[in-house]
């Protein structure tokens, strides 16, 4: 699974042969800017579903419910859920575990599938006190035992996948094991059964790096380039050239 945003993304990433594209709610944070996704919106992940969506990718699209679109009530995420379904999703995916079974089960019944995603849960930014890795400790909140108590509870409840983020590889061996839904991991080791990477991150489009995240090309660089080529050829006149340029 890799992450897209828009059409032209969406189509080079189903080229490439990934199995699911996830419009995630990382938008916010390497198309939009921001220091976290908690600011993302209905309209804004609507909006990008929409344009993954209509490149009628052989992926399976998975739509991000954003902060806040889901926590209020049953009502709430089946509403927004069908908003994201409509736009062109085909699975929904939400952030929690043990404390969200029960809204994921609301979703699942009105025949939505949904992908859960636990541990390092970037919409739990000022809970956990930043994006820092979960799983080390052995009780209470971000802990191993709640990490497999989540990863069951959120099977239990019907989800169809879970991604598990930023744990030990240890940590989520044991739940891939423990499950007989798939497995997920992004910064989770190479026990789960799939990996999810952000596109800018794979594709080194973004000045910043992270240690759980390989980039396969270096695509910001090449981009600097290639501009500052058009830069310099604009000023010395040699763009322009006659071969791109009209005659009567
Ligand atoms: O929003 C996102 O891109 C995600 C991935 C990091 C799993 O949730």
């Amino acid at each position: 699974m890799v992450t897209a945003y828009d059409s032209t993304f969406a189509c080079i990433v189903d080229e490439a042969g990934v199995d699911l594209i996830l419009v995630g709610d990382s938008v916010g944070t390497v198309m939009q800017g921001h220091k976290t996704t908690l600011s993302v919106s209905m309209e804004h992940m609507e909006y990008h579903v929409a344009m993954v969506a209509s490149v009628k990718p052989l992926a399976l699209v998975v739509g991000d419910l954003p902060f806040g679109s889901y926590q209020a009530s049953h009502t709430q995420a089946i509403d927004n859920s069908v908003r994201l379904i409509k736009a062109g999703a085909e699975i929904v995916k939400l952030e929690g575990g043990v404390h969200l079974a029960s809204t994921i089960a609301a979703i699942t019944h009105v025949d939505i599938p949904v992908m859960a995603h636990i541990g390092l849960t970037p919409q739990s930014y000022h809970r956990m006190g930043g994006n820092k890795i979960q799983g080390r400790s052995s009780s209470g909140a971000g802990s191993r035992n709640q990490i497999l108590e989540d990863a069951l509870a959120v099977q239990e409840a019907g989800a169809h996948a879970v991604v598990i983020e930023g744990v030990p590889s240890d940590v989520a061996q044991e739940v891939t094991e423990s499950l007989s839904i798939p497995t997920i991991g992004i910064g989770a080791g190479v026990h789960c059964d799939g990996q999810v990477l952000v596109m800018h991150d794979l594709l080194g489009l973004s000045a910043r790096s992270f240690t759980f995240a390989k980039a396969y090309a270096n695509l910001r660089t090449t981009s600097i380039e290639a501009v500052r080529d058009y830069v310099s050829e604009v000023h010395s006149g040699a763009w322009p050239d006659s071969d791109h340029s009209f005659s009567k």
